[in-house]
């Protein structure tokens, strides 16, 4: 009897509480205001902190959780950058956030990390200014995220390269924000062609890496509105990222994940953004004020946080409204993932077929910045290879921009694959060399990833050099830099080249000139370098960028004709690192004490501030502009061919709503070849003061047979005329005489053709 009571009362309780269960709502696209509803405080303020930043291998207490528990909830997919929390009892996963702009990037060094795709970095990509091709290649990130089972990219990064020494540089895409923002946006659209959300970074201003995480950038608005936030705009206007990343720094004193006029006002209300917008990694001070300001999530969670939101919201400091809105724009992120719709990914991407976009990529924005009748060149020569990295290429930059790579090809390999015969004894002491340095090398980790060390360049006896100009054919030296996050690059050996690679030029220089044979420098760098002093001693030099794993491969690919360069420079490259209008105002000064502790001793930083002097003379805006020479301008790159520019024809000579310019192109020399077609804007300057040109349509033509044509149409709206007035806020095109001029760079003005404006625009 009474073991059937009991049995009757625990039947009863059992069927409450799975009725309980039942009336639980289950997260799906029509209930998120019922399951908001549903969730505790606890838990929304758990969906709107991130976790998951547990690096295998890396010493416990380094980098804290927002709450110990998480450190015990197994990753779906160990050794990405962080997550999302999970509430089960209302059916919502977490999700799986990872980075980067370079490919799929997985952190667990300790085993063998899965094979991806390392991709050429960010700035290689502008340079092909192809943004379908550069589509595709965004494809290669989504598409390995989504075989990984992972359900957003933290990808693409693209803020303004507004000094050559940021140490970034080379996962952004130019000093330009027009062509930024749309190659931003292809990179975009690529990953998400394959339903895996990107997150579009570092919004905004984030151009100096020194004291990154407390670095108050201090900047007019109308240089924020034309340089540093119009790429972010281009971007959003353009496509839907799922995603924005707010930035470390400061703007004017605000942080940016805490600045309601950067997130809530122009993102959101002025450019229509429907998304959600995430921290960077322990960005931010008062997290209060991140929600308030309309950054939903912070990554990947600090314990300071979590108590800090309860409290605001239980004392009225944080509407509750103001959590739920994040809340939902989280739930909503969930909603649209691979890991919501239960994707059964396959941790096997196709790496063959990845591999030839990425090799396809990397040689279309390597860019020729000399040749003196030197390339291309025949296969049957002999190659004396100098430089370390032409045995070991830099396949890309460090930090979360960089990518564990299975393989890398380098240079040595791409020329004997493309059938070259290289000078043995040159090529057994480099190899003999870096097999001993690299094994004094500390194995991959945390550390190693964010401060990698270089090896020296093996010094060059003089006895090989004058060997090789009686062996060889021709000789090729590869200098190389490796820069990246965290750390800004330094002018003496960094940008300018180190006594040593000067002494081994000028002596390449020397032999191989006095034997009437030539000497190719092919640059292996993620940002520019100085050139001026060491360009005339050499008869050819290829920008290559740090392109991918296929690098080596691509790079032959353009030394043997194999493809006709047609990359085209995104940054000016200055004669000397202080020509630049912001060397005087970088990487920024100490402002006050070091007052707080560190919050990351991963990553330390101090408060510091660094002011943008320049303002909108920014890159070739201030070199041309100002006529200050430049070694290499914005815009410039040579090929193998020729083209001709036919008149423009414009729609009409005065500006109504649009404008339409068309011209052809034809290649009027020997070789097919691709022409990278530039249109700049010269505005009238009666009431505000204008940069000579700026950039305002670019196009890529197919590959043009020898004597082929191609038309091209531009059209310019409004915003393409306008400028920012600061007095009143607003974006005014002048009245007055505007000037069309397209050509190859931004100094190789091909074609001219003025329209007028009648009367003053306001553009919304
Ligand atoms: C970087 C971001 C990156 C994040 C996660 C931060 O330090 O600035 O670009 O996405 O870490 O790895």
């Amino acid at each position: 009897m009474k073991k059937t009571l009991l049995l009757i009362s625990f039947t009863c309780l059992s069927v409450i509480a799975s009725a309980q269960q039942k009336a639980l709502p289950q997260l799906n696209k029509n209930n998120i205001k019922q399951v908001i509803k549903a969730l505790t405080l606890d838990e929304k303020v758990k969906l709107v902190i991130g976790m998951g930043m547990n690096v295998p291998g890396m010493p416990p207490g380094i980098l804290p959780p927002a709450d110990p528990e998480d450190d015990k909830i197994e990753p779906k997919v160990p050794g990405t950058s962080g997550r999302t929390h999970a509430i089960e009892r209302l059916g919502i996963p977490s999700l799986v956030l990872n980075d980067g702009p370079a490919g799929v990037h997985f952190l667990n060094y300790k085993s063998t990390p899965p094979k991806t795709t390392a991709i050429p970095i960010g700035t290689l990509l502008a340079c092909t200014w192809n943004p379908e091709l550069v589509r595709k290649v965004g494809g290669i990130i989504g598409s390995e995220a989504k075989e990984f089972g992972i359900d957003i990219m933290l990808a693409p990064a693209s803020n303004i390269q507004r000094n050559p020494l940021g140490g970034r540089n080379f996962e952004y895409y130019s000093e330009d924000p027009f062509l930024s923002g749309n190659i931003a946006a292809a990179v975009i659209n690529g990953i998400q062609d394959y339903g895996i959300g990107a997150s579009l970074k570092h919004f905004a201003a984030n151009n100096t890496e020194t004291n990154r995480m407390k670095l108050n950038t201090l900047v007019s608005e109308r240089a924020l509105r034309e340089i540093y936030l119009k790429n972010f705009e281009i971007t959003i206007k353009k496509t839907s990222p799922w995603t924005v990343m707010s930035s470390y720094n400061l703007i004017n004193g605000t942080y940016t994940s805490e600045s309601k006029d950067l997130i809530s006002k122009i993102l959101r209300k002025e450019w229509g953004f429907k998304g959600l917008v995430m921290s960077d990694w322990f960005a931010g001070k008062n997290v209060v004020n991140s929600l308030k300001a309309g950054n939903d999530l912070q990554m990947p969670g600090r314990p300071d946080q979590t108590q800090a939101l309860i409290a605001a919201v239980k004392n009225g400091t944080l509407p509750l409204a103001t959590l739920d809105l994040s809340v939902e724009r989280v739930l909503n992120l969930v909603l649209k993932s691979s890991t919501f719709s239960k994707y059964k990914y396959s941790n096997n991407p196709n790496l063959k077929e990845h591999a030839v976009i990425s090799r396809k990529a990397a040689s279309e924005g390597m860019v020729l910045l000399k040749n003196n009748n030197t390339l291309p060149l025949s296969k049957s020569v002999t190659v004396a290879l100098f430089g370390n990295a032409s045995y070991d290429i830099i396949a890309g930059g460090s930090g979360s921009g960089d990518v564990v790579k299975d393989y890398t090809i380098s240079l040595d390999n791409g020329l004997v694959n493309s059938g070259f015969k290289l000078i043995e004894n040159i090529n057994s002491s480099y190899q003999n060399y870096l097999k001993i340095e690299k094994s004094k090398l500390p194995p991959t980790s945390l550390e190693t990833v964010f401060n990698p060390t270089t090896i020296k360049e093996m010094s060059v006896e003089k006895e090989l050099i004058l060997q090789a100009a009686d062996n060889a054919d021709v000789a090729i030296i590869t200098i190389a830099r490796l820069s990246g996050e965290s750390k800004d690059r330094k002018v003496e050996n960094d940008f300018n080249l180190t006594e040593a690679e000067k002494q081994t030029l000028q002596a390449l220089s020397e032999s191989f000139h006095a034997k009437n044979k030539k000497v190719i420098v092919v640059i292996n760098a993620g940002g520019v370098i100085e050139t001026a002093s060491w360009s005339p001693w050499v008869d050819a030099i290829l920008m290559a960028w740090q392109p991918g794993m296929e690098g080596g491969t691509a790079m032959a690919d353009i030394l043997d004709g194999t493809v006709n360069p047609s990359g085209k420079l995104t940054a000016s490259f200055q004669i000397n690192y202080s020509d630049d209008s912001s060397a005087k105002n970088f990487p920024g000064k100490l402002s006050g004490i070091k007052d707080d502790a560190p919050l990351d001793p991963v990553m330390p930083t101090y408060p510091s501030e660094i002011s943008y002097e320049e303002d909108i003379y920014v890159g070739y805006r201030y070199f041309n502009t100002k006529k200050v020479k430049t070694a290499y301008e914005f815009g410039f790159g040579l090929s193998y061919t020729q083209f001709e520019y036919s008149a423009i024809k414009l729609s009409s000579t005065e500006f109504k709503d649009k404008i339409t310019a068309t011209i052809t192109i034809k290649n009027s020399g020997k070789t097919a070849g691709k022409e990278v077609v530039q249109l700049y804007l010269s505005a009238p300057s009666e009431k505000l003061k204008k940069p000579s040109e700026e950039l305002k349509g670019f196009a890529k033509t197919k590959l043009l047979q020898a004597g082929e044509s191609q038309t091209i149409s531009f059209t310019l709206t409004p915003a393409e005329l306008a400028s920012f007035d600061s007095s009143l806020s607003s974006w005014i095109a002048e009245a007055g005489k505007y000037s069309i001029r397209i050509g190859t760079s931004s100094l190789d003005i091909k074609q001219t053709k003025e329209f007028n404006l009648s009367k003053d625009l306001i553009v919304k």
